[in-house]
């Protein structure tokens, strides 16, 4: 290859793309986690590394994605719901929207549905249905993409109308830009009375977010997570953007996706929440996630309650898996338990190799090839 963003080559090293850009920064080189890197630059980078570097890499080129065959068929893709990730700048109200959102609008009448807590849940608006991500967005954005797993379709912007585009608003924008999601804004703290939604238009117009009003094209919500107005608005948009967006699956096939969070539990053992992206996800189902692997033992929806499937866009949390994976790792499903295990285990041996820095020797110049 002859450039890599910095994102792109953190995720071959499988380091965080912070760290990358500091060793770049010591280096002598600055960079921005979007920026590209030229040959000379990756190349410095990873003689730093040494040959860590070159052995992780080789994990590398066992990529999940390729056990996942091209589909053939284009009619079995039908409308799944969006997937949804709230970012914004520190105390402009996320994790209150979020709540208020999961409050006003998961399925009313299931007893105890708002206690179970997975990392993601879904609302029906409409009889149709949309995916909320909890990640706080930055992390779903850098983390996972810097995985290589693209889990958000839309990114909904809180800005507080009381405080305006603050650095976290725009850094929000860039990583919303750099991965090519639709962005919602939703204008908060509208029941303050110094709230100036006008100032907040005129800010973001600024960094190319034109409303509507203003004939442009990005879509400007006024709400209150605090008090609920505007919140039902603002789920008709993001129903409105998924029509035009046409997000597809086929439900008919074996499962494939991403893992939200994971965790090792006393009495259940690992436990990883993943989002199907497509396909569906049964018990049962011999699965590899990341570098580890298992059958499906338990699967739990957004509202605690056991399922037996789970279809596109749904986030599940699964037990049965031999390790803990991480937050952005992929899981693919596979027909048989014994490929699944084979692939799984050389998977997990690769990386424990590579962890104890036993050498699979390649040179510089077929680290490129791969790359
Ligand atoms: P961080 O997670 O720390 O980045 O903050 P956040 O974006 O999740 O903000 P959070 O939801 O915690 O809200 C911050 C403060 O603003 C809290 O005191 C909320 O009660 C308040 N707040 C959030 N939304 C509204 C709103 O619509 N109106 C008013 N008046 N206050 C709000
Ligand atoms: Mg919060």
């Amino acid at each position: 290859v002859e450039s890599l963003t910095v994102a792109e080559l953190a995720k071959k090293l499988h380091r965080e793309p912070s760290e990358v850009v500091k060793k770049l920064f010591m280096l002598g080189v600055m960079a921005t986690v979007n920026q590209e890197l030229d040959k000379d630059a990756i190349e410095l980078i990873c003689t730093d590394y040494g040959v860590e570097v070159e052995e992780e890499i080789l994990i590398d080129s066992t990529d999940l994605e390729t056990y996942f065959e091209e589909e053939q068929d284009a009619d079995a893709q039908v409308e799944r719901p969006s997937v949804v990730t709230i970012m914004g700048h520190v105390d402009h109200g996320k994790t209150t929207l979020l709540d208020s959102i999961r409050k006003t609008k998961v399925t009313e009448g299931e007893a105890g549905g708002i206690t179970q807590h997975i990392g993601a849940y879904q609302v029906e608006v409409n009889d149709k249905k949309i995916t909320f991500l909890d990640t706080p967005g930055h992390a779903a954005f850098t983390t996972m993409r810097a995985r290589g797993a693209k889990v958000t379709d839309i990114t909904i912007l809180v800005v507080a109308a009381d405080d305006g585009v603050m650095p976290q608003t725009v850094e929000a924008i860039n990583h919303a830009k750099a991965a090519e999601v639709p962005i919602i804004i939703a204008v908060n703290k509208m029941d303050k009375p110094s709230a100036n939604p006008d100032r907040v238009m005129q800010e973001l117009t600024e960094h190319g977010l034109v409303p509507e009003a203003w004939g442009g094209d990005t879509i400007f919500v006024p709400v209150s997570a605090l008090n609920g107005e505007g919140i039902d608005n603002l789920l008709e948009m993001i129903l409105l953007v998924g029509e035009v967006e046409e997000y597809k699956a086929n439900p008919k096939r074996r499962a494939l996706g991403t893992v939200i969070e994971a965790e090792l539990d006393k009495g259940r053992g690992s436990v990883a929440t993943l989002l199907v992206q497509d396909g569906t996800l049964q018990v049962g189902d011999p699965i590899v996630v990341g570098y580890t692997f298992g059958r499906v033992r338990a699967m739990v929806n957004d509202l605690g309650r056991r399922v037996k499937s789970a279809g596109p866009s749904t986030p599940v949390e699964i037990t049965g898996l031999n390790d803990v994976p991480q937050a952005g790792d992929r899981f693919v499903v596979f027909e048989d338990e014994k490929t699944a295990r084979s692939i799984g285990e050389t998977r997990a041996q690769q990386a424990l190799q590579a962890q104890r820095g036993e050498k699979t020797r390649v040179s510089l110049d077929n680290l490129f090839e791969q790359m």
